[in-house]
């Protein structure tokens, strides 16, 4: 399935993305610019994306931890996530988001 991404230089990149895997790590992996520094566990923020609007209501609500960590970020949209707190699954084929300018 694949997760499509806009980087921080407004390039686009189809990335084949695997059941299970956070998307955070799944960037990562493709070093399309996300580092994850704190490995997933909601602390860093380094993961930040903004997800596009149509995706965003069909991505389960952020938990309270989540909500927390963005609002400790100098600058969020709407439609800002934490890509390490949202699990890929291949019922989200085709999801689009872009890389947030690191804080
Ligand atoms: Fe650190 Fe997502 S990887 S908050």
């Amino acid at each position: 399935a694949i997760l499509n991404v806009i980087d921080r230089d407004g390039r686009a990149h189809e990335l084949e993305a695997v059941e299970g895997w956070r998307v955070m790590e799944i960037l990562r992996d493709y070093k399309v610019g996300i580092e994850g520094v704190c490995g997933g566990s909601c602390d860093c923020a380094t993961c930040h994306v903004v997800v596009a609007p149509d995706w965003a209501k069909r991505l389960p609500e952020p938990r309270e931890d989540e909500i927390d960590a963005l609002d400790t970020l100098p600058l969020i949209e709407a439609t800002s996530r934490l890509s390490c707190q949202i699990i890929w699954s291949d019922d989200l084929d085709g999801l689009t988001l872009t890389l947030a300018e690191a804080a």
